[in-house]
């Protein structure tokens, strides 16, 4: 059981929606900041101009006392701005001249307003906090007075919070978008991925058909793509491993209904005297294929497993391939078939498994002589260099095409295409060299001769000199 994880469309939107939120948070309190400040100021600002207006009308008042014209204190009262008045004997009075409380305007700036100079202040009165502006009267019956005017700071920045909550919603909504717009995105991305999953499932329950439409971003495409592939390349290697049962099956089919047949003539005393000796050897024959044929079988079942046998010794590749040839030149003569043998005067020497190195010739040589026609030739060669021993088997036979060649070591791939139009065995053989020479540190290729046929490559590591 595998645990429950979070899908990727949820871990992509909350993951959106987190950086969103940080986002929305810096932004938030980065214009929270400025819409202080800026709030701020402007209220200050126009306190300091009302202030300015109000000691312009006070120096110009015609009434002979030091008072603001009842005008300016009428306009500003609904902005809740006070107007008082710093009299030229210190007193401060209201707009109308009544007294006002005492400590309204702080003493130090009755003073400096008496010396001709601007108030600019935040004070705490009456449990509340006030911009405070006082511009000093210059000329006219209140000269060496003053005017202040008032403000609580809380309504000269009423701008900043109906700023503030319409900035909240704008982030809010922000938020909100980012969080549907990372979920959506999460959705499309994790859509195909979960098609591939399907796929692959399907795969692993049998279903060959599968087929994805690559979608999504380059990488979720080629997950599709690659399941495609892998559909396909299984679909071909079971079609291949289907023929090659249906051949191995045909191919002990023949050599079985053959002993049997000739089992039963015997047992039913129907075959001669004369005739017992002949018929045991096509016993022996028959019999002899079979075995060579499960062995090869064997031999090739077991080549991947780590427990396939390789005797490892010194071999000179040139005693080996003489004394192969010994029996192939033998039998390529009872055949009509030239026999040329290419090795060089000197020992080479590898490390490898002299049995294995000898099945590798005889399937090799099983094949040219089986394909290659009276009058024609077939060659062993060995050659060296300070790295590589290689060994090669060369016909004047038919030959190979080049795609041939690229497919001559899957298991019954010629088999398949040359069955009914040469001679051919059981499609085991060549399979099997090259999974040797692999197994030996070496490789096979295929290609052309110059006999005009085929030649097989075998390329060994040499021996390490010293
Ligand atoms: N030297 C060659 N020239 C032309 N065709 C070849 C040659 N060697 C092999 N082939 C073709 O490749 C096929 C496969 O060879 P392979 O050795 O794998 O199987 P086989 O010879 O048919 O059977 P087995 O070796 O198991 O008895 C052969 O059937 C033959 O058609
Ligand atoms: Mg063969």
């Amino acid at each position: 059981m595998h645990e429950r994880r979070t899908g990727l469309a949820t871990r992509v939107a909350l993951v959106t929606t987190l950086a969103a939120a940080v986002a929305v948070l810096i932004a938030g309190l980065l214009s929270g900041l400025l819409v202080r400040a800026a709030t701020q100021s402007t209220g200050r600002n126009t306190l300091k101009q009302y202030a300015n207006l109000a000691v312009a009308a006070a120096e110009s008042a015609k009434t002979g006392r030091t008072e603001v014209p009842a005008r300016i204190s009428t306009l500003l009262r609904p902005l809740n701005i006070r107007v008082l008045v710093v009299q030229p004997d210190g007193r401060v009075t209201g707009p109308a001249g009544a007294v006002a409380a005492t400590g309204t305007v702080k003493s130090g700036e009755i003073a400096a307003l008496a010396a001709g100079r601007n108030v600019s202040d935040t004070s705490k009165i009456g449990g509340g906090n006030y911009y405070v502006e006082g511009r000093p009267i210059t000329s006219g019956p209140g000269a060496g007075g003053g005017i202040v005017l008032l403000q609580k700071v809380t309504v000269a920045r009423a701008a900043e919070r109906s700023i503030g909550l319409r900035l909240l919603v704008a982030l809010a909504a922000g938020l909100v978008v980012a969080a549907l717009t990372g979920l959506l995105l999460a959705r499309r991305l994790a859509r195909p991925l979960q098609h591939a999953a399907g796929a692959a499932r399907r795969l692993s329950t049998g279903a060959r058909d599968v087929r994805l439409v690559p979608e999504g971003p380059a990488e979720v495409a080629a997950v599709a793509d690659a399941l495609n592939a892998l559909s396909s390349a299984l679909a071909t290697s079971e079609g291949r491993q289907r023929e090659f049962l249906l051949s191995i099956s045909h191919e002990l089919r023949t050599p079985l209904t053959a002993v049997k047949g000739y089992a039963e003539a015997l047992s039913d005393g129907v075959v001669p005297p004369a005739a017992v000796e002949a018929t045991g050897q096509i016993l022996l024959a028959e019999s002899s294929r079979l075995e060579r044929l499960v062995s090869d079988l064997l031999d090739l079942a077991r080549l991947g497993a780590q427990d396939f046998r390789i005797d490892v010794a010194s071999v000179d590749l040139v005693t080996l391939v003489n004394q192969a040839a010994l029996v192939w030149s033998d039998r390529c003569a009872r055949e009509g078939v030239l026999f040329g043998l290419e090795v060089p005067s000197t020992p080479v020497i590898v490390q490898s498994d002299p049995t294995r190195l000898r099945q590798i010739v005889d399937g090799l040589a099983e094949n040219a002589l089986r394909v290659t026609p009276a009058g024609r030739p077939i060659v062993f060669a060995v050659s060296a260099s300070p790295y590589e021993a290689v060994l090669q088997v060369r016909d004047g036979g038919p030959g190979l095409t080049p795609d041939d060649c690229r497919v001559a070591f899957d298991r019954s791939a010629l088999y398949d295409r040359y069955r009914g139009v040469r001679r051919v065995g059981t499609g085991v053989g060549l399979a099997l060299v090259a999974g040797l020479a692999g197994r030996l540190g070496g490789r096979a290729a295929a290609g052309r001769s110059p006999e005009g046929g085929a030649a097989f490559t075998i390329s060994l590591p040499r021996a390490i000199p010293g």
